[in-house]
């Protein structure tokens, strides 16, 4: 676990950019570096993201992590959903049981039709073990104890146990993620955005005070920004990967994780 409070981080920057730093951005086995291959909202290029037919997949193509977005139902429920369904309207606008009767799969194809919107606490209780989980919390905003309430799940299950980094909770909301930490403070942290206002030195610090991961998108990363990140001795995870190009580009970055909607393009065994 990486968070700390950052003291002599002047030095820390000049040093970034030297040979020492570059030895600090390596996590290599052999020769090989390992990355971690995120599926993002399941290997959802070739299933209905965020359904059990899309995380089994990411499964199936041996992915590290599948990622899960949690948002609440009017009625308290934590469901896992981006924003496709055949249904429209705010998530929290409706029960759960209105949520779970709506089709989350044939907008992908006719073989999805029977996919539900799944529960935190099914995807929890089925893919533990199995596969990391990168929980997203999606605009926590709009779901005021949302934090409490996942904190809650995650300890029921014993979870908040320093798990080899295989549960992982982000957001774009940093505050939330704050609170995150001192909820759940040995499960890493993720802080999500794709604003270069973020980059700065400044910002990089403030978030590895409780962070583990920065995670933009991969339009801003560079070479220095992976550099700065791990000096702070964060690890960097870049989303969302769609082509071979960017998979290629950011494994010759020395990311340490990429979201992927094809985890085969950064395994190619799959
Ligand atoms: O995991 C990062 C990524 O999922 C953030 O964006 O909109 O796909 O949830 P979004
Ligand atoms: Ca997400």
């Amino acid at each position: 676990m990486n968070k700390k409070l950052l003291a002599g981080s002047g030095l820390a920057f000049t040093l970034l950019f030297s040979p020492l730093s570059q030895a600090f951005a390596a996590e290599t086995i052999g020769d090989l570096r390992k990355v971690d291959n995120v599926a993002h909202r399941g290997a959802s290029a070739y299933a209905p993201e965020n359904t059990i037919a899309a995380y089994d997949k990411a499964v199936e193509m041996k992915a590290d992590y599948i990622e899960i977005d949690v948002q609440r139902s009017k009625d308290g429920e934590l469901v896992l959903i981006h924003d496709t369904t055949d249904g429209s309207g705010k998530v929290g606008d409706f029960t759960f049981e209105e949520l779970r009767s709506l089709d989350a799969g044939s907008w992908k194809g006719a073989q999805f039709a029977s996919e539900q919107i799944p529960t935190f606490d099914e995807i929890l209780d089925r893919y533990h073990g199995k596969i990391g989980i990168l929980i997203e919390l999606k605009a926590p905003e709009l779901y005021p104890g949302i934090e409490e309430s996942v904190a809650e799940e995650i300890k029921e299950r014993n979870l908040e146990k320093p798990q080899n980094e295989k549960i992982i909770i982000q957001s774009f909301n940093h505050e939330s993620m704050e609170k995150m930490n001192d909820l759940v403070p040995k499960v890493p942290i993720g802080v999500l955005t794709s604003s270069r206002a973020d980059t700065t030195e400044q910002a990089l610090q403030e978030f590895s005070t409780y962070a583990d991961y920065f995670n933009p998108s991969y339009g801003i990363v560079t070479k220095e920004l992976v550099n700065q990140v791990h000096y702070l001795d964060m690890k960097i995870g870049l989303w969302t990967v769609r082509s071979q190009k960017a998979a290629d580009f950011l494994l010759d970055m020395g990311v340490d994780a990429i979201i992927t909607d094809y985890p085969d393009y950064v395994d190619p065994r799959n």
